[in-house]
């Protein structure tokens, strides 16, 4: 029997999340290689991935596949795009020895967990994802009309299926496919149920524990079982919760074999919604490539000045002694971001006064910008110079990436009746 606790990330099953350290949870996501990252991504995600790897396991990558599929006649950029993916990540400070850090491609389990997928995914399902009709909409120009533009959204479920992904940090946009992937995962648990040998596999997960708690465990879910004892449910639950050295898949059989619902073969994720840390662009409008004002994060110093100093302001300061109104300009915007309580105060009283110009306003954003820039430009400068070390980290990377990835596929395999010989 399949229940909803059964749903529940681990990392919420026995209450709060995981301490740093024990990082029960797993964190998965991935980025396009479509070009190179600015400011709203610095902003919007990767400082949120930079905390997130000090509390989570962190499995991000670059997803190569994924841009093929609309950019398929874009070879040479994609090659050149993957590598500037993960310098800019290093150069943010997404940290190899926290997280994995590799290039989807690397790690062709991502594929065949795909295709084993493809065979119980409703093609409706995948007709109805938003982003379908949208981006074909969007992208007029390009033929998407393609078996790999549909599955798209599927080949994401594989990505963060394939890792037991307990949560996957994501934009507004990417909502509907962790959403898919919910529904992708529910429907092969239920179609391929317990896994066969799922006592066995649970007895030898119990052992794992060590002979103190195994006993322990044993007579708490007896006792459970049994007696109906619900306290004892409880307590074995933090002792499989407290347990450091085991992994997720055992600690899932551990709770299945404790209250008799069985073993989820893929759990279902849960979207982590970014903060929504809206980094404006140099037009007042979000920040995006696709708008063209965007501040890039290896820009040169020069660059990043010169294109705050010509940035629109407030259209009613015509000249320097007309008053203005900083909610109409996109430079109090950035002042949002950057500045401390007395500089907003001097910005709105000078503006509003015609007490001072607008380069005099920009000054300090444009000091902030290049202060928070400095050290990504260094370290990526570091990474760029030694393009060995950026390969063998993202060597390194799929190693680990694909020994998880291998003990998901072979439960799946064995699900599906294809473990034989
Ligand atoms: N589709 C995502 C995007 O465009 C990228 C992506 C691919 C992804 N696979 C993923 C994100 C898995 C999170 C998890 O941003
Ligand atoms: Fe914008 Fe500052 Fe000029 Fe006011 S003074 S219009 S806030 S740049």
């Amino acid at each position: 029997m399949v229940t909803s606790e059964m749903f529940t990330p681990t990392s919420q099953r026995g209450g709060q999340l995981s301490s740093l350290g024990s990082r029960q949870s797993r964190v998965l996501s991935g980025m396009r290689p479509t070009g190179k990252l600015h400011l709203g991504h610095y902003h919007g995600v990767l400082k949120n991935w930079v905390k997130l790897q000090q509390e989570h396991e962190c499995f991000f990558f670059v997803a190569d596949w994924h841009a093929l599929t609309t950019h398929y006649d874009e070879r040479e950029v994609i090659a050149d795009h993957v590598w500037d993916l993960l310098v800019d990540w290093l150069a943010c400070g997404v940290n190899p020895s926290l997280a994995r850090l590799f290039i989807q491609s690397r790690v062709p389990e991502h594929a065949e967990l795909h295709l084993l997928l493809s065979m119980i995914t409703p093609l409706g399902w995948l007709e109805r994802v938003p982003t379908y009709k949208d981006q074909q909409d969007k992208l007029r120009e390009k033929d998407l009309a393609t078996y790999g533009f549909l599955g798209y959204p599927l080949l994401q479920s594989a990505d963060i299926l394939i890792y037991r992904a307990t949560a996957v940090p994501v934009g507004e946009d990417q909502v509907a496919h962790v959403e898919l992937t919910r529904e992708i995962a529910r429907r092969f648990n239920h179609q391929f149920g317990r896994e066969p040998n799922f006592e066995d596999k649970a007895k030898e997960a119990a052992h794992k524990m060590g002979k103190k708690n195994h006993k322990l465990y044993d007579s708490l879910r007896r006792k459970y079982q049994e007696q109906g004892d619900q306290e004892a449910l409880e307590v074995a639950r933090a002792l499989v919760q407290n347990q450091q050295n085991i992994t997720l898949a055992d600690r899932e059989r551990l709770y299945g074999y404790l209250d008799g619902s069985g073993v989820v073969i893929l759990p279902e994720p849960q979207a982590m919604l970014t903060p929504a840390a809206k980094m404006p662009g140099l037009d007042g409008q979000k920040m995006s490539k696709s708008y063209g004002n965007t501040i890039a994060l290896r820009d040169e110093p020069a660059d990043v000045e010169r294109k705050i100093r010509t940035m629109p302001t407030d259209p009613a300061r015509v000249r320097r002694t007309d008053p203005g109104t900083p909610e109409k300009c996109p430079v109090w915007e950035f002042h949002k971001v950057y500045s401390d309580q007395d500089t907003r105060d001097w910005v709105q009283q000078g503006c509003t006064t015609a007490g001072i110009g607008c380069l005099d306003c920009k000054k300090p954003v444009i000091g902030a910008v290049l202060d928070e820039l400095e050290p990504i430009r260094r370290r990526g400068r570091e990474f760029e110079e030694d393009p060995e070390a950026v390969r063998s980290i993202a060597a390194e990377g799929a190693e680990a990436a694909r020994s998880a990835a291998r003990d998901t596929l072979e439960d799946v395999r064995r699900a599906m009746g294809l473990d034989y010989g």
